[in-house]
């Protein structure tokens, strides 16, 4: 892979560059446990700034960016409604993010807007102020950064088990509208031997594009209707909720019976022993809370793993991950 620019789709890892990323995030866990360690980190980025536009909800992808920006020292600034920006006297959103670049070292966005990353990215690399773009959600495309914390959490999690490859890893819910979903099965198709194992209502199907990018890459992967069969043959099962802020027209999700996808306690027990339970969150009632109990329950790690595997990618595109990879503990 050539040197990263900017983080616009998973279509853009390759498995070294996983490899090295997720040796980082280790090392970085490991600079997390002294006070010594973390002032290093510290260290590192006090003279950079970055700018977190987020104009779609958040709370997660948000905090853990923010809170990756104060483990490197990076001071941060924030839009998160344009209401308080010049956007609402009319301003472009390329206007609007061409003057960002103007005061800060990398842009870290999330917009309901299919492809705006890619279009702010090309228009950033003509100007005088070519900042790294990193895309922390693109409406219903892509979240590259979300599957890289993914794969991390199921590296992890199948460490002492084979590994990612050979796993059977069950999606479910809404597969046509979860932008998750599109940038893990992407990623998961550098694990040889992975299957997937797409369950959902027939109206939420995955989109022709990803079906075709899938064939292309030779992944096994099967889709069904039937969520409750394919438990038993899992090895993860990786829930979303419905992405009903994208219907077209009002009450357009609730037509569609979802009440076959959803993970109630009383089917833990036709999982396998060594299974993992995975969610990008927030969840709904697709996920029973009842479950958070059950030690195969692994979103919460999943979503603190989001902070570290973020400091990681950083610390890339910023330049100072040699930084971390060299110095002894
Ligand atoms: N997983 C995720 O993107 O969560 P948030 O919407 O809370 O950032």
């Amino acid at each position: 892979m050539s040197h990263l620019r900017h983080v616009l789709s998973a279509s853009q890892f390759d498995r070294p560059f996983l490899d090295r990323i997720y040796r980082l995030t280790n090392k970085i866990r490991q600079f997390d446990k002294s006070k010594e360690g973390l002032m290093y980190l510290q260290s590192l980025l006090p003279h950079r700034r970055a700018m977190l536009y987020f104009t779609q909800p958040s709370t997660r992808t948000f905090l853990s960016f923010q809170s990756a920006c104060h483990i490197l020292g990076i001071k941060n600034s924030e839009i998160r409604d344009t209401a308080t920006s010049s956007e609402v006297k009319g301003e472009s959103i390329e206007d609007s993010l061409r003057t960002f670049s103007s005061y800060v070292d990398l842009i870290i966005m999330r917009s309901p807007v299919r492809g705006l990353c890619d279009r702010v990215a090309a228009m950033l690399d003509t100007s005088d102020r070519p900042v790294p773009i990193i895309n922390a959600g693109s409406g219903p495309d892509e979240h590259p950064t979300q599957a890289l914390l993914d794969i991390y959490t199921l590296q992890r999690s199948f460490k002492d088990f084979g590994g990612i490859e050979g796993k059977s890893i069950c999606m479910v819910g809404d597969l046509k509208r979860g932008r998750t979903i599109r940038s893990l099965s992407r990623l998961l198709t550098l694990y040889p031997g992975a299957k997937l194992i797409f369950a959902s209502p027939e109206a939420f199907r995955i989109e022709d594009d990803l079906r075709t990018f899938l064939k292309s890459s030779m992944i096994e992967f099967v889709e069904t209707v039937n969520f409750r069969d394919a438990i038993a043959h899992s090895d993860a099962i990786y829930m979303t909720r419905i992405q009903d802020e994208y219907d077209v027209c009002a009450g357009e999700s609730s037509k569609v019976d979802s009440s076959q996808y959803c993970l109630k306690s009383n089917q833990l027990k036709e999982m396998k022993p060594n299974a993992v339970i995975m969610h990008p969150l927030p969840r709904r009632t697709e996920l029973d809370p009842a479950i958070d109990k059950d030690p195969r329950a692994k979103y919460w790690r999943q979503e603190r793993n989001g902070m570290w595997t973020r400091v990681a990618l950083m610390t890339t595109l910023l330049g100072v991950d040699e930084k971390i990879l060299l110095p002894e503990l």
